[in-house]
């Protein structure tokens, strides 16, 4: 995660002006441009396409890399050439660079009309009127209740088959590696009523999978009485001897199983688990409902305790490992399990490195992200650590671990030949219309012949190849 890109598509619905939204990153900036798009359209623009076309261009962009915002300068670069010649169009930079460097990006990047932080999506129709009155116009405020969550998102990243739905905002890690944690705020959580509604909408409007998204969702936790959250957070309600009993509070579990109660057959999904707080009660809650997909995203970043401990993750390799075997014990050994890895961070070893390695080897991952460190300015790790493995070392080390994923994923995947699973139909594969695409319950990518099938159909395939990346397979 982190690195992926998405353009948006047409919609159509007789606006004046048009659109063009670029999202750098995670699928949480994803599901962000969906309700930029909504916003947009209530302020007279449709999104289209082609950025030829548009009057306004938006890049929703990423900071957790220095790579992640090369990209984007280059882009600007590039749009650039289309501001000379539509002199009328306006640029904007959202997301987390923008909250990063706020109006540090206007010098830098002199065609930038726009720099909106992503608590402040709501604002932008008045942001665009201040542009339009030949001023720059900037908004880097970071809430600590805003959650979008009367608003409906335009769908532009969906195949019509699967959504993601935003469960909560922001971050109260501080992971020292991280800047999430600066450029999205506080954590927050959306009201679980308001994601039901969401569910349910989109089940009546043909989806068949939801995937729900947080930065952090086993610190999920929202209460009718935001204060009540507060005090919990700060473990002051239990000394304050404040009677919390009859206030409603709903934690990642209970919002879980009310999402998988909309409907059997809407699968439910979820991403990031973080170890220090997944819970054997989120664990169970999955055991209890077929539709909840057997995969948990668990990132481990390092299987050193004494990295760990300089990255401030809250746990150690043992009790990850721990972990581990609690997904193995309550949901079985066909589970899914991805994880995010980064090699080089501040003073690792080479012990260090052959203990990721060697957590890697055990955990046997179906899959991973994985990064060499790139330091970022103002985070603890850059205030307190040296940066001091050379770049030479942690490429070497991260193809070390690439080499290691690409085995273990082929292996994993060598144990699902000859197995049966249920696989929900995406759309086509890539390489033939003759063939579908879907995943199964683990988040395996399933390649088959197309037959009757349709898109959003539940299919039973029997897998008979595998790559490291991919099941292929057969319907009866
Ligand atoms: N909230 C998620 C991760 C969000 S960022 C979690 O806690 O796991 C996605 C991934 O980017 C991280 O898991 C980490 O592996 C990577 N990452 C974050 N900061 C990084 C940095 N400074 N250098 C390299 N990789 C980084
Ligand atoms: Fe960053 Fe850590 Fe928060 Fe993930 S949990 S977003 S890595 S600070
Ligand atoms: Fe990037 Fe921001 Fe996501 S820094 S990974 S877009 S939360």
């Amino acid at each position: 995660m982190g690195d992926e890109f998405q353009t948006t598509k047409d919609t159509q619905t007789g606006k004046k002006k048009k659109l063009y939204i670029e999202s750098y990153g995670c699928q949480m900036n994803f599901s962000d441009s969906e309700i930029v798009a909504s916003v947009m359209q209530n302020g007279g623009y449709d999104t289209t396409s082609n950025p030829e076309e548009a009057d306004v261009i938006f890049l929703n962009t990423c900071a957790i890399r220095d790579n992640a915002e090369q990209k984007v300068r280059n882009r600007l670069q590039h749009l650039n050439h289309l501001k000379k010649k539509n002199t009328d169009l306006t640029i904007g930079v959202l997301g987390c660079m923008a909250e990063r460097l706020k109006t540090k990006l206007f010098e830098e990047e002199k065609m930038v009309d726009i720099v909106a932080g992503p608590d402040t999506y709501r604002t932008l129709p008045a942001l665009l009127t201040e542009v339009e009155d030949g001023r720059k116009a900037v908004n880097v405020f970071l809430s600590r209740e805003e959650t979008y969550e009367n608003i409906t998102p335009v769908r532009l990243n969906s195949n019509g088959v699967s959504a993601f739905i935003s469960i909560s905002r922001g971050c109260d890690n501080m992971c020292t590696f991280c800047v999430v944690p600066f450029t999205r705020g506080r954590e927050r959580s959306r009201s679980p009523y308001s994601i039901v509604d969401e569910a349910q909408d989109l089940f009546q409007k043909g989806y068949r999978e939801v995937t729900l998204l947080g930065q952090n969702v086993d610190s999920y936790l929202w209460s009718e009485n935001p204060e009540v959250i507060s005090l919990l957070g700060e473990k002051k309600a239990i000394k304050q001897g404040a009677d919390i009993s009859k206030v409603e509070i709903v934690n990642f579990a209970q919002l879980l199983e009310r999402v998988a109660q909309v409907s059997p057959l809407l699968r439910v999904r979820f991403s990031t688990s973080h170890p220090k707080d997944m819970t054997d009660e989120v664990l169970q809650v999955m055991k209890k409902y077929d539709n909840i997909c057997k995969y948990i995203h668990l990132p481990v970043q390092s299987g050193s305790t004494r990295i760990l401990e300089m990255m401030n993750r809250g746990y150690t390799q043992e009790w990850y490992e721990q972990r581990i075997a609690a997904i193995r014990n309550i949901l079985g050994d066909t589970c899914g399990i991805s994880t995010d890895i980064i090699t080089g961070f501040c003073s690792e070893t080479e012990e260090d490195h052959q203990a990721t390695l060697n957590l890697m080897r055990k955990t046997a991952y179906d899959f991973a992200y994985m990064f060499y460190y790139s330091e970022r300015p103002n985070t603890p790790a850059a205030k307190k650590y040296a940066d001091d493995i050379d770049l030479e070392t942690k490429k070497r080390r991260l193809q070390e671990v690439i080499d290691l994923q690409n085995e273990l994923s082929l292996k994993r995947n060598q144990l699902d030949v000859g197995k049966t699973f249920e696989v929900l139909v995406e759309g086509f594969s890539k390489r033939s219309e003759d063939f579908l695409m879907g995943r199964n319950s683990a988040n395996k990518v399933v390649i088959f012949p197309k037959k009757q099938f349709k898109k959003g159909d539940y299919v039973s395939v029997k897998i008979h190849d595998c790559s490291a990346a991919t099941l292929f397979g057969e319907t009866f």
